[in-house]
């Protein structure tokens, strides 16, 4: 102990909060200490892009500091500034899965002598609620699924297709389905979606996905809109994106650029496992429209093959569809095409990635544009929940907390009707595969 350094009256950190950064997140900071010392409550919320200032505090000295210097012990590594003086700083890194962020002061006395002291930050999970919706549509139904996204308080849409139908003239069921979602939700909701088959198919031969204010073009401008998501690739077709670290990927897969009536595509299926393979993202989610007659509950046909579902199971991702308009969850599977169940236990979903991945997959298709029966009515066992016209099911929304409860590894589920009525609840814990 340097004697000059009689007493230690704080370490202190404190933050100034800036304006939010392009990434758009939050952390919430809770600081530690192994010492004594007065430090911010917990639970302050700090911008990605905060200024957190360490200083040394009141160091009672008979002499005098002739050194301070300021480490990193722990954590996403941080450029320290100033490291080299009483009150250092950094700038708060994005964070999304929570981390613990450790530093150490070495002071040194004027006769030589140093101390050592140590303190560290918490930073907790970022919860990223995404709305799951496909075959909305453009009208009531889809709006009061929309309004119901709002209230739900959700950060993101993933939709799995069919948007608008074409029910109306070239393009204008294309303006319609986007003045809905900025209605609804403002100009600015991160909404992304995979092209379903209602999409390119038109009247006229005019490609609706593809043409000039067409839906590629209005998804392109809410990704622009959204601050901090990346996609690359053919957006909504064969596109890879992350947002708030959530990785998914949208694909056209059985429906664009052309179906195969369940044969698997291999560009397609190529993309999906070279774009999986290359995040190390938690939580990896696969979208896209159509499915496989076992894995709906109504009238559909073979039309995406099985590739694509056991390449997003050895992924660890979830597989999230539309194209019939009703809602069913499977249980936990390793593998899609024999429907093999791990677990019956509908409540506490646990998944993983690798060649004996689990895994599930359901159909949110009552985004509002038609509600359809339950025409399979055998071999059901695969199934955790279904909910059809024969339910009396009504319009809804599948809605999942990522990261929730300041677990980076838990997302709370649960489907929800514009009546308010929850149908279906569930907890998906991600373990290491
Ligand atoms: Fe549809």
């Amino acid at each position: 102990m340097g004697k000059l350094i009689i007493q230690l009256l704080g370490v202190l950190f404190f933050v100034q909060l800036v304006a939010c950064n392009d990434e758009g997140n939050q952390v919430t900071v809770a600081s530690n200490s192994d010492v004594l010392h007065q430090l911010p409550d917990a639970g302050e919320e700090v911008d990605s892009s905060a200024i957190v200032y360490l200083a040394s505090g009141d160091i009672d000295v008979d002499g005098s500091i002739t050194d301070y210097q300021w480490t990193q012990t722990k954590g996403t590594s941080v450029e320290i500034l100033n490291a080299d003086s009483a009150n250092a700083s950094f700038v708060m890194p994005v964070i999304f899965e929570g981390d613990l962020l450790g530093f150490q002061l070495v002071a040194t006395d004027s006769e030589g002598s140093t101390n050592t002291y140590s303190t560290s930050i918490t930073v907790e999970p970022v919860s990223v609620k995404i709305a799951f919706i496909g075959d909305s549509g453009v009208g009531d139904g889809a709006k009061k699924v929309l309004q119901l996204i709002a209230a739900e308080g959700t950060d993101m849409v993933l939709h799995q297709g069919d948007f608008g139908y074409n029910d109306y003239r070239i393009g204008v069921a294309v303006d319609l389905f986007f003045d809905q979602i900025a209605q609804a939700l403002g100009e600015k909701m991160p909404y992304f979606g995979s092209i379903g088959n209602h999409d390119h198919e038109s009247f006229a031969a005019t490609d609706e996905w593809l043409m000039t204010g067409g839906y590629q073009e209005g998804f392109q401008t809410l990704l622009k809109n959204t601050a901090g998501a990346k996609c690359e690739g053919d957006l909504g077709v064969a596109s890879a994106c992350t947002y708030k670290g959530i990785f998914f990927v949208l694909s056209g897969i059985g429906t664009y650029p052309d179906g195969r009536d369940g044969q698997d595509d291999p560009t397609h299926v190529a993309y999906l496992q070279e774009k999986l393979a290359a995040s190390s993202a938690t939580w990896k989610i696969c979208s896209w429209h159509k499915t496989m007659s076992t894995l709906q509950v109504g009238g559909k046909h073979d039309e995406t093959g099985w590739a694509p579902f056991s390449t997003c199971r050895k992924a660890g991702a979830i597989v999230a569809v539309g194209h019939e308009h009703s809602y069913s969850r499977t249980h936990v599977l390793s593998n899609f095409e024999t429907q093999t169940v791990v677990s019956t236990n509908s409540k506490n979903m646990k998944i993983k990635g690798g060649e004996n991945g689990e895994t599930f997959m359901f159909v949110s298709g009552l985004g509002g544009k038609s509600i359809r029966d339950q025409e399979r009515t055998t071999n059901n066992e695969h199934w955790a929940s279904i909910y059809t016209s024969t339910q009396g099911a009504t319009y809804g929304a599948l809605f999942c907390t990522f990261r929730s409860k300041g677990d980076p590894d838990r997302a709370d589920c649960y489907f929800k009707n514009i009546a308010g009525q929850v149908i279906d609840e569930f907890t998906i814990f991600k373990e290491e595969g």
